[in-house]
């Protein structure tokens, strides 16, 4: 007999601009409007997320899940932060969410980009790689619970020499995190 997790339909393709309003709406249902008081969120104002790491899982002609990659740095490191990473409810536990995130590791990888942070719940992410990073190195500009900052190392030692305040890569317009125009 077949299970929800065994049937794989759904394709994973990179971002498109038609993708946006419905990335949009995932993005309210899987997080609300809270999201836009999270200290994440702050870091992705007035950013466009990095065109090329943004994928979608389509199944049937229909979006299923969306993860987006900020530009971030911290002290004179340029990483990558994660998120936001949104499944639709109906379609949680299929595998949608790590192999979005796959998708963007691995690009992120072959673009060069030496490392990735997220802020997000350790069990979970840690089936991609992720690990806690060392606490006190990297500081956020407002409140984040310590044990969500995560990391993964693109390339050796990555992770061990970040240190210092996570801020904005760069302004790019006033613009929505998640409706934001990639470019
Ligand atoms: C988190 C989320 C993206 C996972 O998407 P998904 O497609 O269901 O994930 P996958 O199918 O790849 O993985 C599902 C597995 O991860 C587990 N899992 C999901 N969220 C988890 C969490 N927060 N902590 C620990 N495990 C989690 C599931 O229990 C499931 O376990 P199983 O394989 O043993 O059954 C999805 O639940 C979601 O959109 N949530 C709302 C938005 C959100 O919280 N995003 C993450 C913060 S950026």
């Amino acid at each position: 007999m077949s299970s929800p997790a065994e049937i794989r339909d759904w394709e994973i393709r990179q971002e498109g601009a038609g993708d946006e309003p419905f990335i949009a709406a995932l993005n309210e249902a899987g997080f609300g409007p809270g999201r836009y008081a999270k200290t994440a969120y702050r870091l992705r104002e007035g950013v466009r997320a990095v065109a090329e790491l943004g994928f979608v899982a389509i199944e049937n002609g229909t979006l299923r899940g969306s993860v987006r990659f900020w530009p971030v740095k911290v002290g004179h490191d340029d990483v990558l932060l994660l998120g936001p990473l949104a499944v639709d409810g109906a379609q949680r536990g299929r595998g949608i969410g790590i192999s979005l995130m796959q998708a963007g590791i691995a690009a992120a990888r072959e673009k060069g980009w030496r490392a990735i942070l997220l802020v997000g719940d350790e069990p979970y992410y840690a089936r991609a790689g992720f690990a806690k990073l060392p606490p006190g190195r990297v500081q956020f500009p407002g409140p984040v619970d310590s044990s969500r900052l995560l990391g993964l190392a693109l390339a050796d030692g990555a992770l061990e020499n970040l240190n210092g305040l996570i801020r904005r890569a760069r302004i790019d317009e006033a613009v929505c995190a998640d409706s934001a125009p990639l470019g």
